[in-house]
């Protein structure tokens, strides 16, 4: 998979999530952390069977210590309820890169491999059957490719033991992506339901 390992991994691959989100509320590994409120870690079932995995929290995240919690997070929820069936609670969400960038910009790669091996661990101990991506950044840094969403997304990959769907970000869909956008969004998702049930 292409989270692969690298160098540098300063987490001895034994502990739980809860002991990874506790390392992770104090980290310096970035200059995220010189803005931030709260480490926004993931929430959600432990093992669940569907991850999503956004870029990076936004302003109410950062203030509320939790992954989608703002507009997108709404739309995103409704999109789960109505595609999947599935509460929030039911799933795991989280993001490739764990601290607020500054004014919303796309987290930079240096941030986003210091950043990389909590994200490595979720995806071991939550150990998902279908992982969900959302938008460029999440698509790009879980399959360590430069191309752009639009031409990722409507197709699985294999991510270790899981199968990645990468979709667009909720955030795109409210800037007025429109109703192309938003179909192909429900139809990833379908993807993503068929694959849990395979
Ligand atoms: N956008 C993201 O990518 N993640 C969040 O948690 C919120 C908004």
């Amino acid at each position: 998979m292409s989270l692969g390992l690298g160098s540098g991994d300063f987490l001895t691959g034994k502990e739980s999530l809860g002991e990874i989100e506790k390392i992770a509320s104090s980290c310096e590994r970035c200059g995220l952390c010189e803005e931030r409120q709260n480490v926004v870690f993931g929430t959600g079932n432990p093992s669940a069977d569907l991850m999503f995995v956004g870029e990076g929290p936004g302003e109410n995240e950062d203030r509320q210590g939790l992954p989608f919690v703002g507009r997108s997070g709404k739309l995103l929820d409704d999109l789960i309820a109505q595609e999947l069936g599935l509460g929030r609670d039911e799933v795991y969400i989280t993001n490739v890169v764990k601290c607020r960038p500054p004014r919303n910009r796309d987290p930079r790669p240096e941030e986003v491999s210091s950043c990389r091996p909590y994200l490595r661990r979720q995806m071991e101990l939550v150990a998902p059957k279908v992982v969900v991506s959302l938008g460029n950044p999440a698509a790009q840094s879980l399959l360590a490719t430069r191309t752009g969403i639009s031409r990722l997304r409507g197709q699985r990959y294999k991510l270790g033991d899981a199968v990645l769907v990468p979709t667009y970000h909720p955030a795109a869909l409210l800037r007025g992506g429109g109703g192309e956008m938003t179909a192909q969004t429900r139809a990833d998702l379908v993807l993503a339901k068929l694959s849990l049930e395979e």
